[in-house]
């Protein structure tokens, strides 16, 4: 494959963009109207994004937008979470921080709160303020091997000692339209990114364009087909797979575009949003806890291979039962705690190696034998 710089063709087109609106690059969205009555016309006008993550934000969050552009699903992500919630936009492309930030305070005042913020750093690099590495580096410019290899070393100083994004310190990382545009030597950092900085039980939403069919190597070496969303895309598939090689589970494709976007010489591009939560590593505790998965498929199997059918009963580490009762798993299950419940410092060690039926007695204790009339659930002339 001929060898492309990739990351330049996309800075140098996104900074294209943030000066005049490119049609090429736009997708239709479905925004909430609502929430585009307070952001200004260059912003919408300068939409590059191809779905909506803020659709599935809740109020006070703390959100990361990776690749904001020029903030429109910031200042919509403002709105949803509220002024008890925090937005952060990141950005390697100075025009589009340029624009964003212009307009942060037109925003906040129709708003009536200020909490947007935009920040310059690579989305596969999340840890390194490149503002402040740049007024490092007009201080002490590289002119040659040694100063290249001492700013080598100031920007892992400055990634340790003043991270751009601390480590779990996110409730949501979104973005719309951008992970795609990473080169591929970094996607797998940038995944390994997005897992670091959401705290545990956050998630990821991202929109994002992907392919049916793997890109074959020509399409990838084209600079303006990289900088259009489509060299760089993933499949279908392998968009899920790398949340889940990253450590996430309970992955979800939120929105599906049934139409291509673009078709190009056969493969179809399309957007598609997906969840996927963090927070199912650690050890694992019995504390004599239970579900039931309840249907509607004959056995479903979860991110750490348990498998179960429809119906059973099954033993579960106190790990699994506390994500089985959270997004998005909880509809799916009924739960059962034992009697009397297990203190988490008298619990032992579980072995999450293969499934395990839970029999009823072990949940109810051994010598239960309680006798109860029928519950008075007749009243209003309903059962028995
Ligand atoms: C297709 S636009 C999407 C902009 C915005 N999310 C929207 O919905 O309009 C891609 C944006 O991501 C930025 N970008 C691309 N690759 C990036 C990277 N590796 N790190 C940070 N920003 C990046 C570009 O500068 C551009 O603003």
């Amino acid at each position: 494959m001929k060898a492309i710089n990739s990351e330049s063709a996309v800075r140098q087109r996104y900074a294209a963009a943030a000066r005049a609106p490119l049609a090429a690059l736009c997708c239709a969205v479905d925004y909430e109207r609502e929430h585009l009555k307070i952001i200004p016309d260059e912003v919408i006008q300068k939409d590059y994004g191809c779905g909506d993550p803020s659709r599935y934000l809740k109020a006070g969050e703390t959100v990361l937008d990776l690749g904001s552009g020029t903030g429109k699903i910031c200042f919509i992500a403002a709105q949803v979470v509220g002024a008890t919630g925090k937005i952060i936009g990141i950005d390697m492309t100075d025009e589009m921080l340029e624009v964003a930030r212009r307009n942060a305070p037109i925003v906040s005042e129709r708003l009536g709160y200020a909490n947007v913020e935009f920040r310059k750093g690579r989305i596969q690099d999340l840890a390194l303020d490149l503002e402040t590495l740049d007024e490092e580096l007009r201080k002490r410019p590289i002119t040659d091997a040694a100063s290249f290899l001492a700013a080598d070393e100031l920007a892992e100083d400055l990634r340790v000692r003043h991270p751009l994004i601390a480590s779990d310190s996110i409730d949501a990382v979104i973005s719309n339209c951008v992970l795609n545009l990473v080169e591929p030597k970094s996607k797998r950092q940038l995944f390994e990114e997005i897992f670091r900085v959401l705290r545990k039980g956050g998630r990821a939403v991202i929109s994002d364009i992907v392919s049916d069919e793997p890109v074959p190597d020509h399409l990838q070496s084209d600079p303006k087909l990289w900088s259009g969303c489509i060299s760089g895309a993933f499949t279908e598939e392998g968009f899920v797979q790398a949340f889940a090689e990253a450590g996430f589970y309970g992955m979800q494709i939120l929105a599906r575009d049934e139409q291509p976007w673009r078709t190009v010489e056969g493969i179809e591009f399309r957007s598609i949003t997906v969840a996927a939560h963090k927070g199912k590593q650690g050890p694992c505790f019995d504390r004599k806890q239970a579900v039931i998965y309840l249907g509607p498929f004959k056995e479903v199997l979860d991110d750490d291979n348990h498998r179960m059918e429809r119906g059973h009963r099954y033993a579960v580490c106190d790990k699994t039962y506390q994500l089985c009762k959270k997004e998005p798993y909880h509809s799916f299950f009924a739960f059962i705690d034992p009697l009397p419940s297990v203190p988490v410092e008298a619990a032992r060690p579980f072995d999450c190696s293969g499934p395990r039926l839970r029999h009823p007695r072990e949940t109810k204790g051994h010598d239960y034998k309680a006798t109860t009339q029928a519950s008075q659930c007749c009243d209003d002339g309903g059962c028995c």
